[in-house]
């Protein structure tokens, strides 16, 4: 079966399948929705265009639309993400159409964007809300037959809710981000696991003793700061939202300001989802063979033409490790050429908890479809119904069971009256 792609690696297909298959192991929710949508065909002939990290997860999440009759396009929501052989694998054994190749360069990646777009999709799925800003920048006539879009991250839901604030948004979105078996813990375990994983893969260096700064305390920077102290790292983190900034002094880390924490860090990551965290300054006073790397959605966290400018050479030490000598004789390294370094250097957030994720991926599709007639351009929350029946479903395949609450109890819960 031949569909539109653009892929590398045709020959590597079959290791593609495996993998994918072997992800599936660890995706039961995600198993059992595709089942159903196989049956009832709710996105019978809907044309979707995904751009997600092209992963045995996203595979899995792109067999289930298909199976539910949805006619899908594929492409990479970052240019160091794709898994060559899932990409092949998709478009030469599960006739998915798929845009990405791995390394790809900034002209190849917004290419595949709009090759994604050009089936006009009636419902965009978005990893940082790239197809929503090329839609509303560059193919405005494509917005009137999109009925809406769903947002898998942080980082996409705070550019969209800019969008809506302003009047710019042209469709409904579905922010996948806020639900509870989302972000609780893909962006807390998901981050955590898959963070450690590509920077001891980068590096082999042993986290116990060292020094491990972690920038931003949402739910990335706890599962990760969480991780880094479990492997006996002495654990620095850096906020400006006070709230946070307290929660993490009273789960024992230290909190100082980053140019502070500059000057005693050994490792350095980014989860902030803003600009150029370390800066200049930040640069400046880091210790002689600092390591640095990133894993916020974009690759701006990190300052990296103040750090080329500032540096004297560089050069490639170890696969995705990038050495800078810098113009006062230090020596600083940089991962994943500051892209997620969980994605490029390792392999992603484990199945299970994408698991979830593209669960409420496939059921906001379903939702946004089905709603589609009376949702206003803004920025929604999938219902609560969605959360708890992906929670339920996850506990059941765990084998976990729990309690329910006694008619008394219940009745005690929505009572006024009892009390001291
Ligand atoms: N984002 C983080 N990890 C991922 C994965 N394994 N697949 C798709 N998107 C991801």
């Amino acid at each position: 079966m031949s569909v539109p792609s653009d892929i590398s690696e045709k020959a590597q297909a079959r290791t593609g399948v495996d993998r994918i298959t072997w992800a599936a192991r660890e995706m039961p929710v995600l198993g059992l929705i595709r089942a159903r949508f196989a049956q009832d065909q709710p996105l019978k002939g809907l044309r979707v265009a995904a751009c997600l990290h092209v992963t045995t997860e996203t595979a899995n999440l792109a067999l289930a639309l298909r199976d539910g009759g949805a006619e899908l396009r594929l492409c990479a929501s970052n240019p160091l993400s794709t898994q060559d052989d899932v990409a092949a694998a998709l478009v030469e054994e599960y006739g998915i159409s798929v845009f990405a190749r791995r390394g790809e360069d900034s002209e190849t990646y917004y290419r595949h964007i709009h090759q994604a777009l050009d089936h006009s999709p009636q419902v965009t799925m978005d990893d940082g809300a790239d197809l929503v800003a090329t839609i509303h920048r560059e193919r405005r006539d494509l917005l009137t037959g999109v009925v809406g879009g769903t947002e898998e991250t942080t980082t996409g839901v705070i550019r969209l809710r800019a969008m809506a604030a302003d009047s710019a948004l042209g469709y409904p979105i579905a922010a996948v981000n806020e639900s509870n078996t989302k972000h609780l813990f893909d962006n807390r375990f998901g981050t955590g696991q898959s963070t450690v994983d590509g920077i001891v893969r980068a590096t082999n260096v042993l986290l116990a003793g060292k020094t491990f700064v972690v920038a931003g305390y949402g739910w990335c920077g706890r599962g990760l700061a969480s991780r880094a102290r479990g492997l006996g790292a002495h654990v620095v983190v850096t906020e400006v939202d006070p709230v946070r900034a307290l929660e993490a002094v009273m789960e024992g880390f230290s909190v100082m300001p980053m140019v502070e924490a500059a000057e005693i860090g050994d490792l350095f990551v980014t989860v902030t989802g803003d600009c150029h965290v370390i800066d200049e300054e930040v640069l400046e006073a880091m210790k002689d063979g600092a390591i640095m790397a990133n894993s916020g959605h974009f690759d701006n966290e990190i300052d990296l033409e103040a750090l080329q400018g500032m540096s004297e050479a560089k050069r490639r030490v170890r696969d995705h490790v990038d050495e800078y000598r810098m113009g006062d004789g230090r020596t600083l390294y940089l991962l994943g050429e500051g892209r997620l370094v969980n994605l490029a250097a390792a392999e992603g957030h484990p199945a299970s908890v994408m698991d979830m994720s593209f669960a409420n991926q496939a059921l906001g599709t379903e939702w946004l479809v089905n709603n589609a007639a009376t949702l206003q351009a803004q920025v929604h929350d999938l219902p609560d119904s969605i959360d708890e029946e992906i929670a339920k479903l996850k506990l059941q395949a765990m084998g976990i069971g729990i309690d329910t609450l006694t008619e008394e109890q219940q009745a005690y819960l929505s009572s006024w009256e009892t009390g001291t």
